[in-house]
């Protein structure tokens, strides 16, 4: 049963295997994908280290959606899931920053907006492509960008921001 919940299906006596559902509505990634952060990049701050798994999520659901083979393209239904987590993860450190006084605030905060300026920009030619081709070349720069900015950001800037933030009680 535990296994079967950590591969993203709950198997019943005499019923079909029945679907996991994830709480947010643009994701469709099973549980071995949601809890397939690498290793390094987990900080130890409980919050954060969630948050930064939802992100990995996202990335694993772009790439899920370039294996698709059908028609059925859903990138767009991913970008909005990874828009709204993205302001919503770094408002949250931005937050933490501010309320504990980080004195590398500034840089940090640069950081995060090439993130958002980033994806706004990939958001906007996706928009633009003018087939289904185009707009998987455009889904595949955005699975690159998001795990450079993921390797580079959280493995080595959050980590250092992570222990000031653990050094000052700060939780979330
Ligand atoms: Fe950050």
């Amino acid at each position: 049963m535990l296994y079967n919940s950590l591969v993203g299906r709950v198997t019943y006596a005499e019923e079909q295997p029945v679907e996991w559902v994830n709480p947010i509505r643009t994701m469709r990634v099973t549980m071995d994908q949601l809890f397939g952060m690498p290793a390094h990049f987990y900080l130890g701050h409980p919050t954060i280290d969630v948050q930064h798994e939802v992100l990995f999520a996202l990335y694993h659901e772009v790439r899920h959606a370039l294996q698709e083979a059908d028609d059925s393209f859903e990138v767009a239904d991913v970008f909005l899931g990874l828009n709204l987590y993205v302001a919503t993860h770094l408002q949250f450190e931005e937050e933490a920053m501010f309320a504990t006084g980080y004195p590398d605030a500034l840089s940090h905060r640069m950081g995060h907006q090439d993130l958002r300026e980033g994806i706004h920009t990939l958001y906007e030619e996706f928009l633009n492509a003018s087939s289904l081709e185009e707009s998987r070349t455009v889904a595949a720069r955005i699975a690159v960008f998001l795990y450079e900015w993921l390797e580079n950001h959280i493995a080595k800037v959050d980590r250092v921001l992570c222990r000031y933030l653990l050094d000052h009680a700060f939780e979330g």
